[in-house]
């Protein structure tokens, strides 16, 4: 593992609103993610780890409290600005897959090099090769609802690597997978780590959480321990 922290998190607050009901969902939440970690957050239903991981990856911003990436305060970026780096530095992976239902595997890999202004030639070339490497060379053209559920995953991993970003975000990547499918997608998480990426996965998987480098248990939107493997 590195020594450089990569995603840093400081006094966070994530407080929701609904008309009279406030759900503290981060209480003064501090963490850091080093280079090259493999993190595996867990904790019961509720607990605030999707809003951690939303907060972390900048697709939510705190109530209160500080996001660093590489050493950056996000707090007077832009929207604009956070989106670039965002694009260009992190890669997310949710549960339910989030696919556009009208594009292919190839199209739908390729989606995120829109926004970097890559050519549409390159673009396609570029999801192709990603496609193959997650075992799906000869699944391009399908659209998501010709594909199982662990394809379909592994799309959404080939289009959360499209931007090569050093780290990759996973929401309960294999919450809705068979036991085999998702072996499959750790394996993939493991080979990503193994290639130097820095690996941040919410998940109830025993043999993810195996897997992970650095377990962090969340309790009630605080840190209830951390584990670290050597
Ligand atoms: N958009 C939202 N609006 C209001 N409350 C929310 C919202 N998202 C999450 N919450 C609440 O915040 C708490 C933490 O939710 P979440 O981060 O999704 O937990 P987990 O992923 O651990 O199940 C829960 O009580 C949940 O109901
Ligand atoms: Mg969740």
């Amino acid at each position: 593992m590195g020594d450089s922290v990569v995603l840093s998190l400081r006094n966070v607050w994530k407080i929701y609103q609904m008309g009279d009901i406030r759900v503290n969902a981060l209480k003064d939440f501090s963490l850091d993610i080093q280079e090259g970690d493999y993190m595996v957050v867990m904790g019961p239903s509720g607990s605030g780890k999707s809003t951690f991981l939303q907060i972390t990856g900048c697709l939510d911003k705190p109530t209160q409290g500080e996001v660093f990436i590489d050493g950056v305060n996000t707090s007077n970026m832009s929207d604009n600005q956070l989106a670039a780096i965002r694009n260009k530095k992190l890669g997310f992976v949710f549960q339910s897959f989030n696919l556009l239902s009208k594009m292919t595997a190839q199209e739908n890999g390729a989606l995120p090099l829109i926004y970097s202004g890559v050519s549409r030639r390159k673009r396609m070339e570029r999801a192709r090769d990603l496609l193959a490497q997650v075992g799906l060379g000869d699944r391009i053209h399908h659209r998501p609802n010709e594909l199982s559920g662990g394809q379909q995953q592994r799309v959404a991993i080939a289009r959360a690597l499209a931007n090569d970003p050093p780290v990759v975000l996973a929401d309960e990547p294999t919450g809705n997978l068979d036991s085999k499918s998702s072996e499959e997608i750790l394996n993939i998480l493991k080979a990503l780590h193994n290639s130097g990426k820095t690996i941040i996965v919410v998940t109830h998987d025993p043999e993810m959480i195996h897997q992970g480098n650095t377990i962090v248990h969340i309790l009630d939107g605080q840190i209830e321990k951390i584990e670290r493997k050597s």
